[in-house]
């Protein structure tokens, strides 16, 4: 084939030394625009001599560069997890091997100096030759790694032509089967870079920090003449290999200090910036400066719903602006190095980095690992030559701490020789590699979505490897963040708090990759994979990330800001205590103001006096005083930041905490004493009406109602789904999704109305003993349900609660509980207490494959009124959960895109004693036993009552129960075993 060169296991050829990223004063151009594009099937449909200036490309189309051709009209994209999308065959590719030539006619701007200059590309996918003016520079592969080629001498001044045939399959895929979208092309910027004779080819800044002395150590490794001057620390003109002493700040990615300063020679200047730290390991704990760090970490792809891997600037800073205001302080670059942008952007603001080679062949291990490129000699140099590359770009940037030798790509030779070549380059950074796992060659112990017990296992030094037991642990992977969940990122994080060598870990992942799209009607969604048609896929497992494809924070990243807050508030016996977890800063950066709220009504605030409470340390500090508060007090302070730090203003909240101040008073008393009265199939009972025959409750204070009856369905997430025994199989199987009420008795009394009814699945033997018991006065209809489980029940429950309806008009939302977000028991630390108002709409999340969703937590009370005030309140004793929506949960199950969801003309209400909780068995462990929920005798009081116009007015705050908040059930279980396997079922 006469593209043979697409197969050959080698790295790429024809390219300069893999060199530092880094711009200069000597002149550039951006290639990216308009591109003419033509796609062909093959290599070998290709149109010959593209490379010629004389080659007609006026019938080609155009494309924007960079970017994907498949998010361009050209071909699509395609989704796979593992699965390599083709035969294996190492190093062979299909012969079918969408080939997209490029093509850019230039003119160099004016002045351009008749000197040497390199092209380059930052990123190619997957393969590419390159021509310049006819002559051919070479070839690329290494999809997230630049390409340089000295392109000098071929330069003139009007039209170059520029030529690039990319293949979308190579022999580099074979080493490219990262969990995401293949998407092909030019991806990543294409510049022209001059190059003045004496310039600075390439440099290496060394700047370490001795935490004992406070001393830097400045030094640069370079080619003879080039020297180095930081104008802020005296330095003027240092020449390479000679370092000198410093009293300088050190960076830390919670204090990023650089110093600015220049690499120059006679003939370039280049910016740079310095960051003083020193990485060690030491008494098997991972040091900065001489302090063991937690890293408290996110997986990030780069993705965008409409670029694809060619993500914009703006989105880089996008994302890091939304990780440092949600406590994240680490990113591992799953699994290859991002765009040079990113860590530019981490210097700046403070992120420790995990720099990953762009490395994974794990769809062989669907063939038990046979012929892995890993241990086969064929591909030792492009396993070192990607590695080269990433280190050699990556280098001077303080905030990456380890290297990492890519991802799933078991083990081998190869890597081992990867690492020993890493560790010699650069002896000043551990080297990371998870798929190690006996510890031979890396230098951390790290591991993916082990559960709790086992990492507890591990920060006991509980491990026969005697290697494995004296490394730092961390865990690369952990906490799924696919869908709704992560549930357990607390007990994670206790252990991580409690064993010092369990530095912690990087949720997956970042962001859902989700590719934007639009139905018949024009609405826009969000597709994974199958989408496209694509015959070997792996559906939604790509949306798995903290936040939605538009970047819009999903619940989980306000549970990971709240579960890694790095100052933590609560009460102790002096009053507030305040405890700092930082790695290395102290609390003068922040103001810790607090509110006082009297039924969720705020009634005072100010600021509280803290003296700097250090890293590591706790201080107690006095309550302020507080006015007296007529139904439940909470006290919540929130430590914000004094100044601006560059990615969040003043005022911005790090950390919160809440002291329940005043317990609630006197109990709602209860609703009693109205008669029953039958009419015409009606039976009245204070505001209620009832129909006869059911005992269902059909409207209240006039307005029509599907009154409540147990439920215990959800629409299973994500994590329900996954494991090898999915628990939503479990519970479709147990019948839960189609519960059928059988009515034994409707006993009216004079006060009082009992129906007695046996809920269970059809076909099956066991049931719910359901007793609903209502009783009214005047305004108010209580409702207490008892329920006692008869028979074996075989699995967890999803939800124990009621489902009603009420009207569609009734969309506004007005609460006291936990909120404002969604809660579920294992997932609920972002919940505060309060008084909350939202609408039915701005109540779901929109998880791009829809499943249960929008719990509020603790609700004391919940009103729904229309926009004219009409509307519903519904009182717990003391507290119930509630979901509100314009569908059912069966809708919700049914639908496998947001746009599935169509709002019907009732409000949909789920009012629950509780519900299972979430954990993360999509990939990693199930729900932790104390938070699964079982069959179970329980009962749940709540009071209903129709708003009125005149009603709203009327209403006062009730006085609450002074009884605790925990719910009349409990929920308690039995362990069950946690697969970590990878897997779930539709
Ligand atoms: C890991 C893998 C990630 C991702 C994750 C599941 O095994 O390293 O790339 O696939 O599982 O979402």
């Amino acid at each position: 084939m006469s593209s043979s060169y697409v197969e050959d296991p080698a790295p790429g050829h024809g390219s300069l030394p893999p060199r530092a990223a880094f711009s200069s004063d000597a002149r550039s151009m951006s290639l990216a625009g308009t591109w003419r594009f033509n796609l062909s099937p093959s290599p070998e449909a290709a149109p010959e001599g593209i490379a010629r200036d004389a080659f007609d490309d006026s019938t080609w189309g155009t494309l924007t560069v960079p970017g994907h051709w498949q998010l361009q009209g050209h071909g699509k994209p395609a989704y796979t997890n593992v699965h390599y999308p083709f035969p294996v065959q190492p190093p062979l590719v299909p012969s079918d091997n969408p080939t997209g030539d490029h093509r850019l006619t230039f003119d160099l701007p004016a002045g351009w100096p008749d000197e040497p200059a390199v092209l380059r590309f930052d990123g190619v996918d997957s393969c590419a030759k390159v021509w310049l003016n006819g002559e051919e520079l070479g070839v690329t592969r290494g999809s997230r790694l630049p390409s340089e080629f000295a392109v000098g001498h071929l330069l003139r001044p009007r039209a170059n032509v520029l030529a690039v045939r990319v293949h979308q399959w190579s022999s580099g895929s074979y080493l490219e089967d990262q969990d995401m979208w293949w998407l092909s092309g030019i991806f990543r910027e294409v510049t022209l870079l001059s190059r003045p004779v004496g310039g600075v080819e390439d440099y290496r800044l060394h700047a370490d920090y001795d935490h004992v002395s406070g001393l830097g150590t400045l030094s640069l490794t370079a080619a003879e003449g080039v020297l180095l001057s930081v104008p802020e620390l005296g330095v003027e003109d240092l020449p390479a290999g000679r370092p000198v002493e410093l009293a300088v700040e050190p960076w830390s990615a919670e204090s990023p200090r650089l110093y600015h300063g220049e690499v120059h020679t006679a003939a370039e200047r280049v910016p740079v910036r310095i960051g003083f730290r020193t990485v060690v390991i030491e008494d098997g704990l991972l040091k900065v400066n001489g302090r063991r760090v937690l890293f408290r970490g996110v997986n990030r792809h780069e993705h965008h719903p409409r670029f694809g891997r060619a993500l914009p600037r703006e989105f880089a800073l996008a994302d890091v602006l939304l990780m440092k205001r949600h406590n994240v302080n680490a990113v591992r670059t799953s699994h290859y190095p991002p765009d040079p942008y990113f860590l530019q952007l981490c210097d700046t603001h403070g992120l420790w980095v995990i720099d990953e080679c762009d490395l994974e062949t794990h769809g062989f291990g669907d063939l038990g690992w046979a012929g892995n490129p890993s241990d086969d000699p064929r591909w030792g140099e492009a396993y070192l030559d990607r590695m080269r590359r990433t280190v050699e770009r990556d280098k001077n940037h303080p905030s990456i701490v380890l290297w990492s030798l890519g991802n799933e790509a078991h083990t081998g030779r190869n890597l081992a020789a990867t690492a020993a070549w890493t560790r010699e380059r650069d002896p000043s950074r551990p080297v990371h590699y998870e798929g190690d796992f006996e510890c031979e060659y890396v230098d951390v112990y790290s591991r993916m979505y082990a559960d709790h017990a086992e990492v507890d296992r591990i920060g006991r030094r509980d491990d026969p490897n005697e290697r494995r037991r004296s490394l730092p642990f961390l865990l690369c992977e952990f906490a799924h963040a696919m869908g709704n969940g992560p549930g357990g990122l607390l007990e994670y994080r206790e252990l991580f708090e409690r064993y010092p060598h369990a530095q912690g870990g990087f949720v997956w992942e970042w962001l859902d990759h989700g590719l934007a799209r639009r139905d018949a009607a024009g609405r826009e969604y969000f597709a994974y994979g199958g989408d496209f048609g694509e015959q070997i896929h792996d559906g939604n497992f790509v949306i798995d990330g903290l936040v939605h494809p538009d970047r819009t924070p999903s619940p989980a990243l306000a549970e990971f800001a709240k579960v890694f807050e790095p100052v933590r508030i609560g009460a102790s016996a002096e009053g507030v205590r305040i405890s700092n977890h930082y790695d290395v800063v102290g609390s003068s950066h922040l103001v810790f103001r607090w509110t006082f709220e009297d039924d969720g009504v705020e009634v005072a605030a100010g600021e509280l006096a803290v003296p700097e409470v250090h890293s590591g340390q706790s201080r107690d500090v006095p309550l302020p005083r507080l006015p007296g508060a007529s139904g439940e007090g909470v006290l919540t302070v929130r430590a914000v930041l004094a100044a601006d730090t560059g990615w969040a203003s003043p005022g911005h909240v790090v950390a919160w905490g809440q002291l329940p101040v005043t317990p609630a008073a006197d109990p709602v008393p209860a609703a009693v004493g109205a008669p029953l009265l039958r009419e015409r199939g009606l039976l009245r009972l204070g505001p209620g009406a009832f129909d006869a025959a059911t005992g269902r409750l059909v409207a209240l204070g006039g307005h029509r109602v599907e009154g409540p009856r147990l439920d215990l369905w959800r629409a299973p997430t994500d994590n329900d789904r996954g494991s090898d025994d999915p628990e939503a199989t479990q519970w479709r199987a147990a019948g839960l999704h189609r519960l059928q009420h059988r009515v034994a008795e409707v006993d009216g009394q004079a006060s009082a109305l009992v129906v007695r009814t046996r809920v269970a699945p059809p076909g099956l033997g066991f049931g719910m003993l359901t007793e609903y018991h209502w009783t009214a006065d005047g305004d108010r209809l209580r409702l207490r349900v008892d329920l006692e489980p008869a028979g074996e029940w075989p699995c967890t429950l999803p939800r124990l609660g009621l489902r009603m309806a009420v009207p569609g008009g009734f969309g506004g939302v007005e609460w006291f509980g936990a909120g404002p977000g969604e809660a579920y028991a294992d997932s609920r630390q972002a919940a505060r207490t309060g008084r909350f108002s939202s609408t039915v709409d701005a109540l779901q999340t929109p998880y791009v494959y829809p499943q249960e969703n929008g719990n509020r937590a603790d609700a004391r009370w919940l009103r729904l009124t229309s926009a004219g005030g009409a509307g519903i309140r519904i009182e717990g004793e003391p507290v119930f959960d509630f979901t509100a929506r314009r569908w059912t949960s069966e809708d919700l199950d049914a639908a496998r895109h947001t746009v599935d969801l169509v709002p019907g003309e009732l409000v949909h209400l789920n009012l629950d004693l509780a519900q299972h909780g979430l954990g993360t068995a999509s990939c990693g462990p199930g729900v932790l036993p104390r938070y699964r929920l079982h069959a179970q005798k329980a009962s749940l009081t709540l009071t209903f009552s129709p708003i009125t116009l005149e009603g709203a007015a009327r209403w006062p705050v009730r006085p609450r129960s002074a009884s605790s908040r925990t719910r009349t059930g409990t929920v308690s279980g039995t362990s069950r075993s946690s697969g970590s396997a990878c897997a779930w079922s539709a």
